[in-house]
């Protein structure tokens, strides 16, 4: 499964949020356990005030019908106050909260079917309205001490309720809280060695790599997060660095042995050939025989020119215009040395000066200067240009190489023939970390090659 270094790091904070829910939501539960306990002790409060009221009420009404009924005379006020008093009584009753036992028993349906009997309007006789009385009231005071025993029996649970609640919350919640750090502690030192592990061994193949110490480092079979992403790359960054280091090695010494070729040629063969040279001159000056002295002066020119073609020979090998005067001056060099008879493509070269700022070592100059040569024998040989234009500029802190012809631009990699030149570029420019592209060119047609290389 695939879990993120985020998502990991997460996991103990989200493990201890997990068992704090859960912990409110048992002290909840408990609470409501609580609560409709409470609710009950509410409503028998209820009942008692209502029981009393009803109480006080059926005794004054009696009294005003006893007397009422004594002196056989009622006034308007009188009449107003017992139906008052009866309505008062209804009321009281009705506010009853049936709870516990008196929920099933009846009583208080049997409180109404008393409390009718009472009513003021059916002007009942003497005896028969003290015998209601007594009987609603007795059944009035057995309602009362059911609700005071179920009071009394309520409140005793509910104290116990309270001491076993605060007693579980307690336990449950010093337990939940250790397991919750134990688990969180556990989680994240698990996790955090795991990613420092990684990270470290991550950083000592970076700092070995840095410290040019190229060997490949192992690299995990799956991804699993971000950790292993980067190993990954690590691995193929170090595989591919070895790879670049590799060629890059092989054309410097490729580069070393034709200098010094260059060298051998110049310090041996140019100076044998010099030492001819001079031994023919002197031969032709002692010659009287006119026929042989045209035949030595015919063999002089053979030999300047044999020297000039090994000096070219000697200079494409190891431009030593680039050791002396910089990659720019060697461009211009080699353009109009090689490149500028009316036969050939009319050419426009233009040297950014901030070019020659640029601190390039001798490598990097050397590659750029090679793969000019070559882009600029492709125009000649392949683009049946008119003109073309060699650029060598700064872009900020890019150094840009273009030329850019108008000629019938490049075949499909399929349609081109199979030569050497356009590889070697691409090597060349990888061996100096630079990028090399072919596009078309920005005249109505032919192509614009480009290298760029950060500095
Ligand atoms: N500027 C260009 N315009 C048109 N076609 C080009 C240009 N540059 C290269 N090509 C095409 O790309 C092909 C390959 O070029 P590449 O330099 O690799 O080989 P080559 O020049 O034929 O031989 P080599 O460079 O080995 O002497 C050429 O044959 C040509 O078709
Ligand atoms: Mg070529």
């Amino acid at each position: 499964m695939r879990i993120t270094v985020k998502q990991q790091v997460f996991l103990a904070p989200a493990t201890i949020l997990i068992l704090l829910v859960l912990l409110l939501a048992f002290m909840q539960y408990t609470y409501w356990e609580l609560s409709t306990k409470r609710q009950e002790a509410k409503a028998i409060g209820t009942t008692f005030v209502a029981l009393a009221e009803a109480d006080m009420a059926a005794r004054r009404l009696h009294l005003l019908l006893r007397t009422m009924q004594h002196t056989g005379m009622a006034s308007p006020e009188e009449m107003a106050l017992v139906s008052d008093l009866y309505e008062r009584l209804f009321d009281a009753i009705g506010r009853l909260k049936p709870f516990g036992p008196l929920k099933e028993s009846g009583q208080i349906s049997q409180l109404f079917t008393l409390a009718e009997e009472l009513n003021p309007a059916n002007s009942p006789q003497i005896e028969k309205t003290a015998e209601s009385f007594a009987r609603f009231r007795t059944e009035l005071s057995t309602v009362s001490s059911i609700t005071q025993m179920h009071s009394n029996r309520l409140r005793l649970s509910h104290e116990q309720d309270i001491n076993q609640l605060v007693e579980h919350a307690a336990i449950v919640s010093i337990s939940v809280l250790i397991l919750a750090i134990l688990l969180g502690l556990a989680i994240s030192a698990y996790i955090s060695r795991r990613i420092l592990n990684r990270v470290q061994s991550l950083s000592r193949n970076a700092v070995q790599i840095a410290d040019g110490k190229l060997e490949i480092p192992p690299a995990p079979d799956r991804i699993r997060d971000e950790l292993d992403t980067l190993a990954i790359s690590i691995n193929r960054m170090t595989t591919r660095l070895i790879r670049v280091v590799g060629t890059e090695k092989l054309l410097e010494g490729a580069e070393e042995e034709r200098r010094r070729i260059a060298m051998d040629l110049h310090d041996q063969s140019l100076s044998d050939l010099s030492t001819i040279l001079r031994g023919l001159q002197n031969l032709s000056v002692g010659t009287e025989d006119k026929t042989a002295r045209t035949k030595i002066e015919r063999l002089e020119e053979d030999l300047e020119r044999a020297i000039t073609n090994l000096r070219d020979i000697m200079n494409n090998l190891h431009p030593q215009i680039l050791d002396i005067l910089g990659l720019g001056a060697a461009i211009e060099a080699h353009l109009e040395q090689h490149c500028c008879t009316d036969k050939l493509p009319e050419y426009h070269l233009h040297i950014d000066p901030q070019v020659n700022n640029l601190d390039l070592d001798r490598l990097k100059q050397l590659a750029i200067y090679r793969i000019a040569i070559e882009a600029i024998q492709n125009v000649i040989k392949h683009a049946a240009a008119s003109r073309y234009e060699v650029n060598l500029e700064m872009c900020e802190k890019t150094l840009v190489l273009s030329v850019e012809d108008n000629g019938k631009g490049m075949p499909d990699p399929a349609n081109r023939d199979n030569g050497r030149g356009l590889n070697n570029i691409s090597e060349r420019a990888k061996s100096i970390s630079a990028e090399v592209i072919w596009k078309p060119s920005r005249f109505s047609s032919g192509t614009r090659f480009e290298l760029t290389l950060q500095s």
